[in-house]
């Protein structure tokens, strides 16, 4: 058992005075390239990270109780502005599937960096969903429970997100990275072996907190609709470049992202099937630059970590997730981490921003359970 599944245990045992009969855990997730694109129909590149969200869950409640925020609180049928909200949403979402989820009590754990773009309210919902379906044999497939919390993130907590987070959590396989087609909702498994490569992923979390819901993510959202109907397709997904000219002004400039972004998710697998990092981080470089420029969802603390890892000769690096502040990644050979990491350290001090947190990640397994013998 991980340290963290092993803290669920133990707070719950503390809260509820009983042993759970099972636990699940779900980690947290960085896109490798793909931004933006999932709520377009379009192809997305995540891999699993090793901080994750544990849930203890056995019989008795409703009870929630968060060993990290060191109180319970009840399951609430509409949205409280809490970590409740997470497991409420999906709770919900299940019994509007037609299933019976009540008496069961629940203690969580989590070492997901909150609000940084890691996706701890995806690794949150996720955990909760595999428990339910465990403990009370709901028999629902992965990739239906990704999609029952993607509802609960969109419906319950408000956050109009794509399905990207919540597939990654439930589906990533460790050592691997996730291409997700988001129209249709196939997966498929592409190695990356990095270790093998000497290469890591080094994530700087700015530690500029974006709140989604207070961000120009619904807005992004927005205009990509608006770009698609203009150009009367269903999705952005259906567009290609020379079809742009007919966008003009914010739709033009969303629009060539989104298409751009797409094509460049499919040549990085092919370059991954081919061990061409060098030019799978070329397509990193290019997918921030594109962020920057065109889809506008850059500061300066991500767009001041790509130039340092660019100048420093790191393979590749860009913005990951929404944008708007949280964190981005590297591409980067291990040896070379240290050295950037204290060159962005520098760089960030002398320009006033604040001090950014670092983690270097392999790709990690996804969602799990953990059957206890009570
Ligand atoms: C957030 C959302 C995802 C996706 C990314 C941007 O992480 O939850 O669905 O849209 O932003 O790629």
């Amino acid at each position: 058992m991980r340290q963290i599944e092993q803290r669920a245990a133990q707070a719950y045992r503390e809260q509820f005075h009983e042993e759970p009969a099972l636990i699940a855990s779900a980690p947290g997730r960085v896109n490798l390239i793909g931004e933006h694109t999932d709520y377009n129909g379009g192809f997305v590149l995540p891999c699993a990270v090793s901080r994750r969200v544990a849930v203890a869950i056995g019989p008795g409640g409703p009870k929630l109780y968060s060993a990290d925020f060191q109180e319970e609180r009840p399951l609430t049928t509409e949205k409280k502005g809490s970590w409740a909200d997470y497991p409420s949403g999906v709770v919900r979402a299940i019994q509007e599937r037609g299933c019976d989820v009540r008496g069961f009590q629940v203690a969580f754990a989590g070492d997901v960096p909150l609000g940084s773009g890691l996706s701890s309210s995806a690794a949150i919902e996720a955990a909760t969903a595999l428990a339910l379906d465990a403990f009370f044999h709901l028999d629902i497939s992965r990739k239906d429970l990704a999609v029952l919390c993607q509802r609960a993130e969109n419906v319950f907590v408000g956050v109009n997100s794509g399905i990207m987070d919540q597939y990654a959590s439930l589906l990533c396989k460790e050592g691997m990275a996730l291409l997700i087609d988001c129209r249709s909702l196939e997966a498929e498994q592409v190695p990356l072996d990095l270790a093998s490569a000497g290469l890591r992923l080094l994530v700087c979390d700015t530690q500029v907190s974006r709140k989604l819901g207070n961000t120009g993510y619904n807005a992004r959202r927005q205009t990509s609709e608006q770009a698609a109907s203009t150009l009367g397709v269903k999705k952005l997904r259906d567009a290609r470049v020379p079809d742009l000219d007919r966008l003009s002004g914010e739709e033009f400039q969303r629009a060539w992202h989104v298409v751009t972004e797409n094509d460049r998710v499919l040549e990085a697998v092919e370059a991954l099937r081919r061990h061409d990092f060098t030019r799978f981080g070329q397509l990193m470089y290019a997918s921030h630059r594109s962020m920057r420029d065109d889809y506008e969802i850059s500061t300066p603390e991500l767009d001041t970590f790509v130039e340092l890892a660019a100048k420093s000769g790191v393979p590749g690096a860009r913005l990951t997730g929404a944008g708007f502040g949280g964190c981005a990644i590297a591409l980067i050979e291990q040896a070379d981490v240290e050295g950037l990491k204290s060159t962005v350290l520098q760089i960030f001090a002398e320009r006033g921003f604040k001090e950014p947190v670092f983690y270097v990640f392999q790709p990690a397994e996804g969602a799990e359970i953990i059957q206890l013998t009570r």
